[in-house]
């Protein structure tokens, strides 16, 4: 059933919650301000205080919270968001380590400071990539299940000594159900003992035919260790990049997905958004998941301070109620009204749905509820 907490319903009925606890009480129900109650017993309580109730379900407040398609003339060229997949250990981490040094401004700043689980660089001609770090595959198939298709390309690390392992086998699948490209960096060629025509072979086995076996499959020799074939992985990401085609608008409120967030000491909950569309700015008031807020500063992936960012840009936003889930949306709205509310709802949703799904306690939590 649904259900609102009691600050919830004295900040739709514009009462102080105090009252509306003691009202409950009137009728029999022990409820502090913090615990939610059911829709029926809210009625009761919205007409003791001779106000008029109406019900709306989660879907019917949603309506309208993303923005329609934006119109072709309004689009612009995005950069390409990749994420970096495969097997434990075949370099993933070194890989993007190794990319992330070949940033012009990397180079200015004297190097790496900050990891936000995502970065852009800016190769030497100027274009852009937005690299994604997912802590490992469980969280990209999370986020994809939640509706959250985050990434444009994937590249699939195989180690050139080690060849095809299970995580291997399950990063493709991901990529595929995904439906995006995949390039396959065959990493670690400077060991000694390394086969990349051995691990070329056993692609064959999971339909992904190399490029010089007669398939589509564009496959690239790197080390990440001695930095070979690094160019040339960059200049086939822009390659295919630019084969999608990535446009969006930048001149809309942003609409955009969080891919990890953490509570700071000193900062409160912060949380790294990847923007898709429109521009994120600072004051903005957004929705993100079950929390809402205003954004109170944005820092890019090196720790700077930055007043905006527009598509494919990732950013750490401060200024959020509570920490959302990995996947969840972010969007801006027009104020601070529709924010809670909209994220009222479905912290209710969620509370719901924890409730149905948790068989034992269940009851003892209902009644504390009520
Ligand atoms: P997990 O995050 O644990 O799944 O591992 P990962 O895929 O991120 O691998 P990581 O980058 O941590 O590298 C694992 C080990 O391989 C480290 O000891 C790296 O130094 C080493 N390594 C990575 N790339 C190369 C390479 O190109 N050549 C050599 N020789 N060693 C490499
Ligand atoms: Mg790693």
């Amino acid at each position: 059933p649904e259900a609102i907490t009691v600050q919830e319903l004295a900040n739709r009925m514009a009462e102080r919650g105090g009252e509306v606890v003691k009202t409950l009480m009137k009728m029999g129900v022990m409820a502090t301000i913090t615990q939610s109650i059911d829709a029926d017993t809210a009625e009761l309580v919205v007409e003791e205080f001779g106000h008029r109730s109406k019900r709306v379900s989660a879907q019917d407040v949603e309506i309208g919270l993303r923005g329609s398609a934006d119109d072709d003339a309004l689009l612009r060229p995005r950069a390409p968001v990749v994420t970096v997949m495969g097997h434990v250990d075949h370099g993933k981490t070194s890989l993007l380590d190794a990319l992330r040094k070949t940033d012009v401004a990397a180079h200015e700043a004297g190097g790496i400071t900050q990891h936000i689980g995502a970065y852009q660089i800016e190769v030497p001609s100027g274009d852009k990539i937005t690299f994604l770090d997912t802590p490992g595959h469980a969280a990209f198939s999370e986020m994809r299940s939640r509706g959250a298709n985050v990434t444009d390309i994937v590249i699939l690390v195989v180690a050139a000594d080690d060849g095809i392992m299970a995580q291997t086998i399950e990063a493709i699948n991901h990529a595929k159900a995904a439906g995006v490209p995949i390039i396959v960096a065959i990493n670690k060629i400077d060991v000694p003992g390394a086969n990349p025509n051995k691990v070329k072979q056993a692609l064959l086995q999971h339909e992904l035919v190399p490029e010089d076996m007669g398939g589509d499959v564009i496959c690239v020799e790197v080390s990440a260790k001695t930095r070979q074939g690094l160019d040339n992985l960059l200049d086939i990401l822009l390659l295919q990049a630019e084969l999608l085609e990535l446009k969006a608008n930048p001149e809309r409120n942003a609409e955009g997905t969080v891919v990890e967030s953490k509570l700071e000491q000193g900062r409160g909950a912060v949380a790294t958004v990847l923007v898709q569309r429109g521009t994120l700015k600072v004051g903005d008031i957004f929705v993100a998941g079950a929390e809402s807020g205003r954004v109170r500063a944005l820092l890019n992936d090196r720790g700077e301070r930055v007043e905006s960012a527009g598509p494919s840009v990732p950013v750490e936003v401060l200024g959020l109620s509570g920490t959302p889930e990995a996947g969840d949306d972010l969007v801006v709205v027009e104020d601070e009204a529709r924010a809670r509310e909209i994220a009222s709802f479905r912290a209710d949703k969620k509370k719901t749905a924890t409730m149905a799904t948790q068989g034992r306690g269940t009851l003892e939590q209902m009644l504390s509820a009520i």
